[in-house]
């Protein structure tokens, strides 16, 4: 079926009747299993092309709703395009990995400005905006307009690495070329957009990491990997270094009864969201210290740091963070900003209208939080 796999780049080919074969059983399967979800009873390109900017880094189940109320709110993308950017995180707000939201944000603008407000259905012209890779223009120019474009994200790739036992670490720079060379032969052109939301359903409820379900999968009997055993093995990965840790002290500071809020700039790390003022600890350095010099430096404000508030812990994609959040007062001094990109003094209702960041939405949650801020701050 296959050439002789190698630690190399060099993707496996695949004859004519495997192909053939293989595309029919998982058409077949899929057919039986294929979930009714919101975006599949659509043929809107701009509503696929929501969810599947939202599914790129997150589950189906948590997608559905924030998929509903996104386009409740802006149904088409004119809508999207006339709304103010804040609008649009606010919705997005714990979803994570928010330049998803800002770059289809600017897609849409693109597309009203420059496209005649089509999304447009050619690879150059749809690949060019901002935030569509490879992964989301296959996907949605497949889905929507039936054009021949084989999707591979983590999902498929691990389904294509066990079916072909290709040795290539997944996660090592240059995998992704094989792994679209496969996915491109194995694509079924008469239906690539089943053929593609098939893969990726297979990887995700049948051919999982840990557990995968062989018994039961479709393509078990062209599996190389379920043939020799060795199904757990693939895909291979390269050893990554740790991820990094940080520490940051931030200051929940109070005057006249409302909390100052910082947001961060229009580029980089959480971009755009808002957060308590504060900045990284030194290794060794007392946190509270480092809360009062951050606030100093970002906001030109003397704090009292009043007490130690909560402490909170969140995995971002490249480190994780300990934040250590402390009360702080801050009788006089007028804000002047270094480094934000804005401030407001908020009540407690007007906290939760803005974008707030996760590890600020972990602190306001945590026990004991709210309670000791409505003794503190206006309703
Ligand atoms: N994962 C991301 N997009 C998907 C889709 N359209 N169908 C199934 N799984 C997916």
């Amino acid at each position: 079926m296959t050439r002789p796999t190698s630690i190399d780049a060099e993707p496996p080919i695949i004859v004519p009747a495997t192909r053939a074969a293989l595309r029919r059983a998982l058409a077949a399967w899929y057919e039986q299993v294929r979930r009714d979800l919101p975006w599949r009873r659509t043929q809107d390109p701009y509503a696929i092309w929501v969810s599947e900017v939202m599914l790129q880094q997150t589950q189906v189940k948590t997608v559905v709703p924030y998929y509903q109320r996104f386009l409740e709110c802006f149904p088409t993308i004119g809508h999207l395009a006339r709304v103010d950017l804040q609008a649009v995180l606010k919705l997005w707000e714990g979803l994570g990995y928010y330049s998803r939201a800002r770059n289809l944000h600017r897609a849409a603008r693109m597309v009203v400005e420059t496209m005649g407000g089509r999304v447009p259905d050619q690879w150059p012209a749809f690949r060019s905006l901002p935030g569509v890779g490879d992964y989301i223009a296959a996907a949605v120019l497949s889905i929507a307009f039936g054009r021949p474009y084989g999707v591979v994200d983590g999902n498929v790739k691990r389904v294509l690495a066990r079916l072909f036992t290709m040795e290539i670490p997944v996660n090592g720079a240059g995998s992704h070329k094989p792994f679209q060379a496969v996915a491109d032969q194995l694509l079924d052109v008469e239906s690539p957009g089943q053929h593609n939301q098939a893969v990726m359903e297979l990887g995700a409820a049948v051919c999982a990491p840990r557990n995968p379900l062989c018994e039961g999968c479709p393509l078990s009997r062209f599996c190389q990997a379920f043939k020799a055993h060795t199904v757990v093995q693939y895909p291979r990965r390269s050893v990554r270094r740790a991820v990094g840790r940080q520490q940051w002290a931030a200051g929940v500071v109070i005057r006249n009864g409302r909390l100052l809020l910082t947001q961060r700039p229009a580029a980089g790390l959480l971009a755009g969201l808002w957060e308590f003022p504060g900045g990284p600890v030194q290794t060794g350095a007392a946190p509270d210290l480092a809360c009062n010099r951050a606030i100093r430096d970002m906001v030109g404000l003397e704090v009292h740091v009043e007490g130690h508030l909560v402490s909170v812990r969140h995995a971002y994609t490249h480190f994780k963070l300990q934040l250590e959040i402390f009360l702080c007062s801050a009788p006089q001094g007028r804000v002047r900003l270094h480094g934000p990109a804005a401030f407001r003094w908020v009540t407690l209702a007007q906290l939760d209208q803005l974008p707030l960041h996760k590890a600020v939405h972990k602190a306001l949650a945590a026990e004991g939080v709210s309670e000791t801020l409505r003794r503190c701050v206006v309703g």
